[in-house]
């Protein structure tokens, strides 16, 4: 069966909306795409929400008219400093005389799980069940029609701030779109780029984009540990800025053109090594070296890859992830980044790309679209129904027409 999904991924750098037919065999056919400069976002949050409004606004527009869709609802991805998560085991008895394990017992305990204090500022974005317990034995993906006395689920339960959250709602609520889920963005860019059985054997997804870096850990098939740094492409060039005395737009340009974190050690012949460029004052010219060029950017790098390095340290997990590194996202790109990973974390270290696609599907092949790629395949594979773009635009309020508890009970029940 296909469906038609729309995700928009509300990124630092750029707003991206597909439109997309989606095969249950996880076959992705674009439809649509609307891509267009991010506004009134900082490091993966809503600062300014007119200006937020009017960039997805325009890049639901250019998918819409490329299309012939009309969106009436879409996957949201959300990222930012104020995203937390935890895992949490929930309990419950099963005591009725057959002890046969139904839904209702899952949803039971998958409830249970998610009795743990939140604070009044934090609200729940995603509970996902990874593994079910029941009477003791570990790692049952499905326990629905066992029997058991006692059955156990472990969740991960991401959470984030109600403004934070709340901003982005009204952002894409205000540019005339209602929400379907919101997902965390390297959930989503996981689901993009990662084979099952790199999730199966234990795999770090990195997702470095323009304001943020975002990480996820998947392990035995489930997800356990996801958190976002507030760093990405935007600190490289920032540090080019101030180094180089150069104005933004230039430092972008040399970053993109000359950019590289694998600078050979011997240093260039001085023709190679010059680039010649503008600086602040209209007129003027420099001369850069591109090796102080490419060792800023490396410095920068290897502060990005420490911390990812201690993020994977602080999880626990360092011993399970056999599968090793996936960098996607725009600044994964970075010439020199795979390579850097690898000899600093000491673990394998791949680029990860949105792969099994078609339709307008030439643009869409690379790190800096996962996180759209990913919304509309976890549409798929978790939405309600199918997404309610189409001739008929039917608005919905998330908040009125949600109930939270009624939808991962659908997304997640075996
Ligand atoms: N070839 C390249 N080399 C280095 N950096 C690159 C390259 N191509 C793109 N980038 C950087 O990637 C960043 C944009 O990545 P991406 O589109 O994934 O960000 P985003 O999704 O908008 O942001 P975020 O996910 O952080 O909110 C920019 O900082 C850009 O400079
Ligand atoms: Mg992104």
């Amino acid at each position: 069966m296909n469906r038609t999904i729309v995700g928009i991924d509300v990124g630092t750098t750029k707003i991206c909306t597909l439109v997309a037919e989606v095969h249950d065999t996880g076959k992705v056919n674009i439809l649509g795409v609307g891509l267009t400069p991010s506004k009134g976002l900082d490091r993966g949050v809503v600062v300014n929400i007119d200006e937020a409004v009017g960039a997805i606004a325009t890049s639901l527009e250019k998918a819409e008219r490329l299309s012939g869709y009309r969106i009436g609802t879409a996957f949201v991805g959300i990222a930012g400093r104020h995203i937390s998560s935890l895992n949490s085991r929930g309990v419950v008895a099963i005591s009725r005389p057959d002890h046969e394990i139904t839904r209702t017992d899952v949803a039971r305990a998958v409830e249970a799980a998610q009795a743990i204090a939140i604070p009044t500022q934090r609200e729940v974005i995603h509970v996902i069940p990874r593994a079910y317990i029941v009477d003791g034995h570990e790692g049952i993906r499905d326990p629905v029609g066992m029997a058991g006395y006692r059955l156990e689920v472990e969740t991960h339960i991401v959470t984030g701030e109600v403004m934070a959250i709340q901003n982005l709602i009204k952002s894409v609520e205000r540019a005339g779109v209602g929400i379907d889920d919101l997902v965390l963005q390297p959930l989503a860019s996981g689901a993009a780029v990662l084979t099952e059985e790199d999730k199966n054997r234990g795999v770090v997804l990195v997702d470095i984009g323009g304001g943020t870096t975002d990480i996820a850990i998947f392990i035995g098939g489930g997800i356990w540990h996801t958190v976002v740094l507030p760093i990405g492409g935007s600190h490289f060039t920032n540090d080019l800025v101030y180094v180089l005395h150069t104005p933004h737009n230039t430092a972008e340009y040399l970053k993109l053109k000359y950019g590289s974190v694998d600078y050979p050690a011997e240093p260039l012949d001085p023709d190679d090594d010059t680039i010649d460029t503008d600086t602040f004052s209209p007129g003027e010219r420099q001369q850069v070296s591109r090796q102080l060029l490419n060792e800023i950017l490396q410095s920068r790098a290897e502060q990005l890859v420490e911390m990812i390095g201690a993020e994977i340290r602080r999880s626990g997990y360092e011993g399970l992830l056999p599968a090793g590194i996936v960098l996607t996202g725009g600044s994964a790109q970075l010439p020199g980044l795979e390579e850097l990973t690898r000899d600093m974390l000491g673990m394998p270290v791949r680029l990860g790309v949105p792969t099994n696609l078609s339709g307008l599907a030439e643009a869409i092949d690379s790190p800096p679209y996962a996180t759209a790629v990913g919304l509309v395949r976890w549409g798929l594979r978790h939405g309600l129904a199918v997404s309610q773009s189409g001739p008929q635009q039917a608005q919905h309020n998330w908040r009125q027409t949600y109930d939270r508890f009624k939808m991962w009970l659908r997304e997640f029940l075996p």
